[in-house]
């Protein structure tokens, strides 16, 4: 997965591109790229690394332009490396590309024997030679109808040409592409985000369209080359959210807003005159659904974990959760009645995309979580629950995590009331109780002394483990994640109750494990699990909740405890001294928190 960035203009472009980049790092920032054509020839600068170091290698070169494209590289077809990273350019033409394309290898070997050479181990260089080759028959257009017509896979694509001094060319299968309009320029994005410091006025291709972006005019055409009338849609502005303010890190901020998040989800959900939970204008009745499909991958994933232990509990609806790419892949029964949920954060995700695509053309009902309201899987669901989270920078998910599960909790309880699967008086409760998590959840950031006296033991350990049950396994799943992604250390998420199948050999003396038991149906149980381990030599950190009762087991090496709160609402409350223990054990250790090595905010390859 990759960042894309053209821009067709009557001033010099580079900076511009740089600008756009930083933006797009949330990609993949392995290596970056720049190309720009500049007095009939296609220049380019390109390095491993972030776009901080394509800054400097571009101010030794001074390179100039005013048509130009850009570049965020996350490694797939070969290795992070200059000669790897995009564009990819020959005498004629330069390309960027997100995405993979799978026919590559066969495309090359007829591209070697008509005489090119290739320079890279990347994919996206068959592309480059492609257009190369039919634009010594072709005009631009149908050359790119004959290179799209051959490529097989999903991509994104940026092209600007030697002989046509203000043209970029973006195509789209599977990998989402806007454009952007300016004055006297016009632009090429991987999202809008990337445009937005730029223009609010965007469009956005579907799949199999591609668009000859000039300075003064846009075209766009399907796959057979017939014009397409597009929408001009325009942005929210919400800028002052991408800045880190007092904190050293975006993820340090993130993991702090999530009282301020919840509240404002809270706000826009929550009709307090009448005690009701707004969601207008759902499409179905609740009758017409008789089970849920949730869908995501990576932190969304779990996220969908944790709803369908609330719909299982409180709805009773069948509900199934599944991980996009295992989803989109398998022989799916696709049922009328029900409702596939796909939750996503920046609405991009590939996997999650191609699941929902493949709902829809199967006319399924389909509903989506995300942050990002502008985003593809935004656009393409028939129904779309936004977190109100705002911008999510730090690469590893957490006030969307906590937004995800707010806003599917939202969804479950409004849909059981419906349903009379709960009582109204059941459902006043929950509403009540809502209205103090955001309180509660400020409560819990206080766990943060606690938490960094005691990461050393997580990042010192050969591995950890996190365990809990019912409510809490999704949570202990997540808090595993966070650290493995983060501070670079095995760590395994288990249900308790697992661990004495088989990874209870795992435990030796000194281990750390983490067992999250707040006083809920499940806390004997977990309690009894956790005796287990510590039996085994485990150092124990407990995460439960603050009582009067004392827990009954003696050895355990420290407690954390959070507030009080309904047994649907502490997985939220103990979600965050995990996001602090990674985020502690990381910042020890000395890595990049923001951009964690091998990780991309939007993984938009499958
Ligand atoms: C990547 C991110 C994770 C995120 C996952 C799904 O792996 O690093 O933080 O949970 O993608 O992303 P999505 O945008 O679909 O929620």
């Amino acid at each position: 997965m990759c960042g894309i960035v053209g821009i067709t203009s009557n001033k010099s472009v580079t900076s511009m591109i740089i600008n756009s980049l930083r933006k797009l790092e949330y990609r993949g920032y392995d290596s970056s790229g720049i190309a720009t054509l500049y007095n009939g020839s296609i220049n380019e600068v390109k390095c491993e690394g972030r776009v901080d170091t394509l800054e400097k290698n571009l101010n030794k070169t001074k390179l100039s332009g005013n048509v130009g494209i850009g570049h965020v590289r996350w490694a797939t077809h070969g290795i992070p490396s200059t000669l790897n990273a995009h564009p990819h350019s020959s005498e004629n033409v330069s390309v960027v590309h997100n995405g993979i394309i799978e026919n590559s290898t066969i495309l090359k070997k007829i591209l070697v024997k008509k005489g090119h050479v290739f320079k890279s181990q990347t994919d996206t260089e068959v592309i480059t030679h492609l257009i190369t080759e039919y634009l010594k028959k072709n005009d631009l257009k149908n050359s790119i109808i004959k290179i799209l017509q051959d490529l097989k896979g999903s991509f994104a694509l940026g092209i600007i040409f030697k002989d046509q001094p203000d043209v970029i060319v973006g195509a789209r299968r599977g990998s989402p592409l806007a454009v952007g309009y300016g004055p006297k320029e016009n632009y090429l994005g991987s999202d809008s985000y990337a445009l937005k410091s730029m223009t609010n006025k965007v469009s956005y291709l579907n799949d199999g369209e591609f668009c000859i972006i000039k300075k003064d005019n846009i075209d766009f055409f399907d796959e057979k080359g017939k014009k397409v009338n597009k929408k001009i849609l325009e942005l929210s502005s919400n800028e002052n959210n991408y800045d880190k303010g007092e904190y050293k890190h975006f993820m340090a901020k993130e993991i702090d807003e999530q009282p301020i998040t919840i509240k404002n989800c809270i706000n826009e959900y929550i009709d307090k005159i009448n005690n009701d939970i707004n969601i207008f204008n759902f499409p179905w009745k609740s009758d017409d659904i008789s089970s849920i499909v949730l869908i995501g991958c990576g932190t969304a994933y779990h996220s969908c974990l944790m709803a369908k232990y609330w719909f299982e509990q409180l709805t009773s609806l069948d509900v199934s959760v599944d991980i996009a790419s295992e989803f989109r892949y398998r022989k799916n029964r696709f049922k009328k009645d029900a409702l596939y949920v796909f939750v996503s954060q920046s609405g991009e995700t590939a996997d999650t995309y191609g699941a929902l695509d493949l709902c829809n053309k199967n006319n399924m009902k389909t509903c989506s979580v995300v942050n990002v309201v502008e985003s593809s899987i935004a656009r393409d669901s028939k129904f779309v629950l936004p977190i109100h989270c705002g911008p999510e920078i730090g690469v590893a998910s957490t006030k969307a995590f906590i937004g995800q599960m707010l806003v599917l909790y939202l969804l479950c309880i409004k849909i059981a009331k419906s349903r009379k699967d709960i009582s109204k008086d059941i459902f006043s409760e929950k509403i009540k109780s809502l209205k103090s998590l955001s309180g509660l959840i400020k409560e819990s950031l206080k766990t943060e002394n606690e938490i960094q006296s005691i990461c050393n033991s997580f990042i010192e350990a050969k591995g950890s483990m996190f365990l809990g049950r019912g409510y809490s396994f999704p949570i202990a799943l997540e808090g595993a994640l966070k650290l493995k992604e983060l501070a670079y250390v095995h760590a395994e998420g288990y249900p308790a109750g697992e661990m004495k199948h088989g990874p209870l050999a795992l435990i030796e003396d000194g281990m750390p494990v983490v067992v999250l038991a707040p006083r809920d149906k499940y806390y004997k149980k977990t309690i009894s699990n956790m005796q287990e381990v510590i039996a085994r030599g485990a150092k124990v950190l407990l995460i439960t909740n603050k009582s009067k009762d004392e827990v009954y087991s003696e050895n355990i090496w420290q407690t954390i405890e959070v507030e009080n709160t309904s047994e649907d609402l502490f997985p939220f409350l103990v979600t965050v001294p995990l996001q602090k223990l990674a985020y502690y054990s990381a910042l020890k250790k000395g890595y990049d928190i923001d951009k964690p090595r091998n990780l991309a905010k939007s993984v938009t390859v499958e």
